[in-house]
């Protein structure tokens, strides 16, 4: 790319396209239907949300477009090679564009074909094939590779340099077509400190040579509500408090992210100055929306607003339509991931009710996923979809969401006293109470008034869609 003539470039962001090549669905059925079950994504109309996508990326003509990783639905070669030809369609029209894999993307044993009843599985890609599929997004001689990652640096301008960060651990992703005991693809993202070191080292030295630095990544860096380290922790990379303090010694003030399928722009202080994190929602499910930062490299400001993709050539009301879906998957969601889960989950039961026998004889935990899924939904289901509607769409802290906080509490209340009797009932509420409830609200309160940092004196809140923000 030219260095613009100005010192203004705009940028297109999109996140989690999870692509699933149309052949991959050769005949519908409870195989697919159960894969969807999991997590409401429009698999079945991915490949025309990027096509629309690339066309209103085209009329809008920005300079640079970057994807923060997942591009298919898991890693399928056919898919990654649907996507890159896709995406070659804006490198046609002279527009960069920059990709990081996310961890669906890359030696995935869920890389399969459905056909009615069965899912058969089907190549996968390694690290190096994708960086050779999307050689001309990123991974040419033009960047500065990490020797160990698909991480790179890269000038796209004469002032402003992309950290593009893979955090991805798809090299501990077992099969059982490899003799494992089983499948199962690594959500969670870690980079080695040699990595951390590079990528450290290159921010730095960009900054030294007069640039401004943008870092993109799949994984979170800066949390997008009160201990998801803790609470979400596969959404988080490794030592995040850490790496970020390090990259904005190094100059990095703004990274773009996705992973968690939400809109949310979250902020931290560290020692040396502040991070803001921006995380796009996935392209391939309500609410559908990416986003344009229009950056100053003079004056260091970038101003971000957010687009939502209302409709499809095929469809008028997708946005309805997937709104929709969104609405209903809470109750498929909780039974699909408690039946996925199960194994672990009743080991977990098991185990407790060993060491605490006693406590345990005025517990009754139902027995199989399907129950412990409809005592769930019974009290719970009306203000967790509402509160996952609002943390996915942004902006939260409207006021018909404040009195979910209270509604959530109440259900846990309602779940207690069904689960416990005799004494352990007053006794399991009051623990609740003194130590569960204080974070509870905590995080809830993070997450429903979209507070940064809450607790602490540096606490604020960001406008998720549209913001001015200094990088
Ligand atoms: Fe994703």
């Amino acid at each position: 790319m030219n260095p613009s003539p100005d010192t203004t470039i705009k940028i297109a962001i999109i996140s989690d396209l999870h692509v699933m090549a149309p052949e991959l669905l050769v005949n519908e059925g409870t195989a697919f239907e159960q894969y969807l079950n999991r997590d409401r994504k429009m698999l079945r109309e991915s490949l025309e949300i990027l096509d629309t996508l690339v066309s209103d990326i085209v009329e809008l003509k920005p300079d640079l477009v970057l994807v923060t990783g997942d591009l298919t639905k898991d890693g399928e070669r056919v898919s990654h090679q649907l996507v890159a030809g896709r995406l070659q369609r804006l490198v046609d029209a002279s527009i960069q564009v920059l990709v990081v894999p996310g961890n669906h993307d890359i030696n995935n044993p869920d890389a399969r074909i459905y056909d009615g009843d069965t899912a058969t599985p089907t190549d996968t890609i390694t690290r190096s094939e994708f960086a050779k599929i999307y050689r001309q997004m990123g991974y040419d001689g033009q960047s500065r590779r990490d020797p160990d990652t698909l991480s790179y640096c890269r000038d796209v301008t004469e002032g402003l340099t992309i950290l593009a960060i893979d955090a991805c651990m798809d090299r501990l992703n077992t099969f059982v077509s490899r003799g494992d005991s089983r499948d199962h693809c690594k959500t969670s993202g870690s980079l080695e400190p040699s990595s951390q070191q590079w990528l450290v080292e290159q921010a730095a030295a960009a900054k030294a040579a007069g640039k401004r630095v943008i870092a993109m990544m799949h994984h979170h860096l800066v949390p997008h509500f009160h201990m998801e380290d803790t609470l979400a922790a596969p959404y988080m990379v490794d030592s995040a408090g850490q790496l970020c303090q390090r990259l904005v010694q190094a100059g990095v003030h703004v990274v773009f992210t996705g992973h968690l399928h939400i809109s949310d722009i979250s902020q931290t202080k560290v020692r040396d100055g502040e991070m803001v994190e921006v995380a796009t929602a996935a392209a391939v499910g309500y609410p559908c929306q990416w986003r344009v930062a229009t950056c100053n490299t003079a004056t260091g400001k970038m101003q971000l607003r957010t687009i939502s993709l209302h409709s499809l050539p095929s469809d008028p009301d997708f946005a309805e339509r997937a709104q929709n879906v969104f609405k209903s998957c809470i109750p498929t969601m909780t039974h699909g991931v408690l039946t996925r889960y199960w194994p672990e989950i009743s080991c977990a039961i098991d185990n407790y009710r060993s060491k605490h026998a006693f406590v345990m004889r005025y517990v009754d935990i139902p027995k199989t996923p399907e129950a412990i899924a409809d005592l769930l939904l019974r009290h719970l289901q009306g203000p967790v979809t509402r509160t996952y509607i609002a943390f996915a769409e942004g902006n939260e802290g409207g006021s018909d969401n404040l009195s979910l906080v209270e509604e959530l509490i109440d259900g846990v209340n309602h779940v207690v006293n069904e689960t416990t009797r005799g004494i352990l009932r007053p006794l399991a509420k009051a623990a609740l109470r003194l130590r569960v409830y204080g974070i509870a609200r905590l995080v809830l309160r993070s997450i429903l008034e979209d507070r940064n940092d809450i607790g602490t004196k540096h606490e604020s809140v960001i406008n998720d869609h549209t913001a001015i923000i200094s990088f």
